[in-house]
This record gives C-alpha cells, sequence and structure tokens, in this order.
C-alpha cells in the first residue's frame, strides 16, 4: 500500500509518500518562519495563503521525487486537526479533491497522532504499550499508549505548552520566532547552577503540567538582569534546565504510576538536545527505553501524517465523502484499530 500524507495544520507545509513495504519514498518540506517572523508568532490568515500557494508544487515534488503515478497511490491522509482552522482546510480540501479524483480513500489524521507515531518511522519502533510524552508548540500531554487508537491521556498542561513556553521566553529575551531552538542554542554557552527557576507543579501529585508560572519568573530574571551575552546563556541556560527538570520528572510518575518500561517523546521539544540526553540518563536508570523521531520528524511534517493514515487505511478505516475539519479534537476518542 502507498499512500500520500499532507499536513497543513499551522506554518509548514509537509508532503510525504509513504509505502508500507518500501519505506518513505519522498518528503517535502515549506516552513512558512520567514513569513511569520516579522510579527512574532503565526498569522492564520497569512499561514492558510502560503498552504495554498505552496501544497500543489510540493505534491508534485514529492510524486516525482517518489518515482509515483496518481495510480500507484492506494489512499490520500491529511491532517483533520486540531489546528488552525484555515489551514487545517487547505490540506483537507486538496486531499479530499484528490482522493476523489483518483478514486482512493481519504483518511482524516490526529496531528496529535501523527507526532505520537512518529517514532514508528524509524528502528528500533518502540512496542506497545508505552508512555508517551508529547510535546509540541500547541500542546503538552502525558498519554498511556496501548496501542494505535489506544490512548489513555493521564495530564495535559493546564495553560501553555511546553513549546509556547519556549517561545514565549525567547520572546522575552529578544530572539526571533519561533524561539524554543534558538534559546535552546543560546543555552548550550549558558553555565549551570548560576540562577534557579521554579520546576511547576512538580510538588504536587498528578500528571498535569503548567508552564505560566515558569515563564513569569523567568519574565522577572529577565527584568532584573544586565544584557550581557553570557547573563542571557546563563537565563537561558535555566530556563531549558527547569522545563526539561519538570518533563523529567512528569515523565517518571507516569512510568511509575502505568508500571510501564517504554517511554516515547514527540513533537517539536522532543528535538530539544538536553531533553533527549536527559531522559536517556533517567531511562538507563531505570532499565527502560526511550524513543524519539529522527530530528526533522519532531517538529510537524507529512511522513507522520502518512504514517498515521496508513496505519488506519490498512485496518480499513477512512471516511465518507462528507466532511469537516476539527479545530478541537481531544486525542482519546480516537477509534482503537
Ligand atoms: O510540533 P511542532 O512543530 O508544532 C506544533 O504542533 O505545535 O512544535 C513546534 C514547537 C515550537 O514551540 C518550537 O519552539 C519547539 O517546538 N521546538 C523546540 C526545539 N525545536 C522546536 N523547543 C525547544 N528546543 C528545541 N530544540
Ligand atoms: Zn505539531
Amino acid at each position: 500500500m502507498r499512500i500520500l500524507g499532507i499536513e497543513t495544520s499551522c506554518d509548514e507545509t509537509g508532503i510525504a509518500i509513504l509505502d508500507d513495504n518500501e519505506g518513505l519514498l519522498s518528503h517535502e518540506l515549506y516552513s512558512q518562519v520567514k513569513l511569520h517572523a516579522d510579527y512574532g508568532g503565526v498569522v492564520p490568515e497569512l499561514a492558510s495563503r502560503d498552504h495554498v500557494r505552496k501544497i500543489v508544487p510540493l505534491i508534485k515534488k514529492a510524486l516525482a521525487d517518489a518515482n509515483t503515478e496518481a495510480e500507484q497511490l492506494d489512499g490520500v491522509a491529511y491532517t483533520q486537526g486540531p489546528g488552525l482552522i484555515g489551514a487545517l482546510l487547505v490540506g483537507a480540501s486538496v486531499g479530499r479533491s484528490l482522493a476523489y479524483a483518483w478514486d482512493v480513500p481519504a483518511v482524516g489524521v490526529h496531528h496529535m497522532e501523527g507526532h505520537l507515531l512518529a517514532p514508528m518511522l524509524d528502528d528500533p519502533k518502540p512496542d506497545f504499550p508505552f508512555v508517551a510524552l508529547l510535546v509540541s508548540g500547541g500542546h503538552s500531554m502525558m498519554v498511556r499508549v496501548d496501542g494505535i487508537g489506544q490512548y489513555e491521556v493521564l495530564g495535559e498542561s493546564v495553560d501553555d505548552a511546553a513549546g509556547e513556553a519556549f517561545d514565549k521566553t525567547a520572546k522575552m529575551m529578544g530572539l526571533d520566532y519561533p524561539g524554543g531552538p534558538m534559546l535552546a542554542r543560546l543555552a548550550e554557552k549558558g553555565r549551570a547552577g548560576i540562577y534557579t527557576l521554579p520546576r511547576p507543579m512538580t510538588d504536587r501529585p498528578g500528571l498535569d503540567f503548567s508552564f505560566s508560572g515558569l515563564k513569569t519568573a523567568a519574565a522577572n530574571l529577565i527584568r532584573e538582569q544586565d544584557n550581557e551575552e553570557q547573563t542571557r546563556a546563563d537565563i537561558a541556560y535555566a530556563f531549558q534546565e527547569a522545563v526539561v527538570d519538570t518533563l523529567a520528572i512528569k515523565c517518571k510518575r507516569a512510568l511509575k504510576y502505568t508500571g510501564l518500561k517504554n517511554l516515547v517523546i514527540a513533537g517539536g521539544v522532543s528535538a530539544n538536545t538536553m531533553l533527549r540526553s536527559r531522559l536517556e540518563e533517567m531511562m538507563k536508570k531505570l532499565n527502560g527505553e526511550v524513543y524519539y523521531p529522527r530530528l526533522e520528524f519532531c517538529t510537524d511534517n507529512g511522513a507522520m501524517i502518512a504514517y498515521a493514515g496508513l496505519q488506519r487505511l490498512k485496518a480499513g478505516q477512512y471516511e465518507p465523502l462528507v466532511s469537516k475539519a476539527k479545530p478541537r479534537w481531544p486525542l482519546d476518542s480516537l477509534l482503537a484499530l
């Protein structure tokens, strides 16, 4: 089976061709980062218009790179939600129109299921069941995963998502959007133990997250301290360490609570080097394994949507012609395979 995957939920147009025997045949990504940088964040209307401009040329390129004719495709998967409604509608209308024209099924994929399954694009793949920490720009969740579509959300962010906290703190430090990766780069020059920021909600039970208090503490620190490069790097280090520490404590708690040994991290923040190495160290001590996607599949991409879509298509789950985008869509309402 071969599928076209389309991702347009936010500010990245991601297209991929995936074959269940031959693997990933091609993937294309167009990032709108430059377009939104002047505004310090994603402007939804500009995002939708840019997806319209880029989506068809990228699909053509992905098909050519994969040496694939439309007749060789068995389905089209597109991100149905959650995300920005205008951006979602671009992928949904193009994806469903192509499926209709090519007379193949269309599969509406949950964006967070895409992130969650992204580590499966490479070997070794994690075995079910496992605990997944999903940390992106829009969501932070701890999920118990017993199989594809068998999700129990154990905890969520009550305010900002982890990536959002990175981006907002970076913005306060004068870094460009999206600041997460830049703050991480700045932190590489930072020193441990100079500043300490709070680890929110780690002193009480539960698996929910909150990052707004940490953000405020970081804002105060930035205001109080000078603007020297070393000071900025030390603050970035302290912030990153506080987020990583908080996430690691919650992962450990989730593993203990579920009695599971395997951990998956996915979503944009799973690209963070400090988070990866911290969790690797922790899992070694706990005699478990941590899995994360290769770097380019941590942030939004078409390959993860193709993968999730292919699994559902193989299980016979695709949709009738009538459809609607879902700007809000709880992960634990998905059908189990
Ligand atoms: O998954 P993603 O591409 O989009 C959403 O679904 O939201 O995640 C993007 C988020 C942004 O907030 C970005 O700053 C963050 O992931 N991010 C990082 C790193 N790379 C991306 N945060 C910290 N360290 C990184 N290396
Ligand atoms: Zn995402």
